[in-house]
């Protein structure tokens, strides 16, 4: 089966009457590799909730398709079944839920009922992934997220991800507060997971990340948009260089969303 795709088109947002997208463009297909990068408040994490279906967040116009179906008609738990993933910013703790139940009640409510993953399969899997992620094996039986470092929550987000296998994930800053090492690490994670039936949006301030995980296309976000796409090669020039040069290409004086 050939990749998912992704369609996101004209999309326009508002949080309380205030608009925050105003306009996003983006298609991501299965095996590519998206960066979107841009200065502080100006929507990057506002388009990773609205496709994930956060109630705070309203669609006043544009759509978002997954594979022809309209992402925006299905409720949130519909969207991780057909495919969509988000690892958050800030992921939340929940008290009460084991990281191991949590993981096992994801996988199976994805599949078909009578078609659950068995035990014995889901324990080898996961002792495979937390090898692989170098992951402290406590942390399955710990509640999910409670008390976790910064880092530790970033590489669960990706534990998450390799055992979820969706057709497309969203990860909003996966590399803010990781140590050198766990940096490597995720973005191993990552890179593992690259195939025809992946397809990945990136959500980061740092071309250090991008120095493992090699981008396919790069695009900037300002004012609620995405007003510049590029290779790779775009990332390495806003390391150097900023993103003032793109506001005095664009004439943008306030590259924020705005008020
Ligand atoms: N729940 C909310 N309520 C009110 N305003 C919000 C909410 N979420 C986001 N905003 C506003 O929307 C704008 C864009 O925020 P967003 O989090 O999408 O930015 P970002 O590009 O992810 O920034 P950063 O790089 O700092 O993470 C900001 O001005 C922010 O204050
Ligand atoms: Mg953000």
């Amino acid at each position: 089966m050939a990749g998912s795709t992704l369609e996101i088109k004209d999309l326009h947002v508002e949080i309380e009457g205030n608009e925050i997208l105003k306009g996003v463009n983006l298609t991501i297909k299965g095996g590519e590799f998206h960066a979107v990068m841009g200065p502080n408040g100006t929507g990057k994490s506002t388009l990773a909730s609205a496709i994930m279906g956060h109630p705070k967040f309203e669609v006043t116009k544009g759509s978002v398709h997954l594979d022809g179906e309209d992402v925006l008609e299905m409720e949130v738990d519909e969207r991780a079944k057909a495919g969509l993933f988000l690892a958050m910013q800030y992921p939340s703790e929940i008290s009460g839920v084991t990281n191991s139940d949590f993981l096992r009640s994801s996988i199976n409510a994805k599949r078909e009922e009578g078609n659950e993953i068995p035990l014995m399969q889901f324990i080898k899997t996961m002792d495979e992934n937390l090898d692989f992620l170098d992951i402290d094996k406590d942390m399955a039986q710990r509640y999910l997220n409670d008390g976790f470092s910064g880092g530790e929550k970033k590489r669960n987000e990706i534990l998450q991800l390799m055992m979820l296998e969706p057709a497309i994930a969203i990860l909003d800053e996966i590399d803010s507060g990781l140590d050198i090492d766990a940096l490597k690490v995720v973005s191993e994670g990552i890179n593992k997971m690259r195939s025809e039936n992946f397809g990945c949006l990136i959500i980061t301030h740092y071309q250090r990340l991008l120095n493992y995980i090699t981008p396919d296309h790069v695009h900037v976000m300002m004012q609620g948009r995405v007003v510049k796409s590029g290779g790779p090669e775009l990332a390495q020039r806003l390391e150097s260089e900023g993103y003032e040069w793109i506001k005095e290409e664009l004439g943008i004086e306030d590259e924020t969303v705005g008020q």
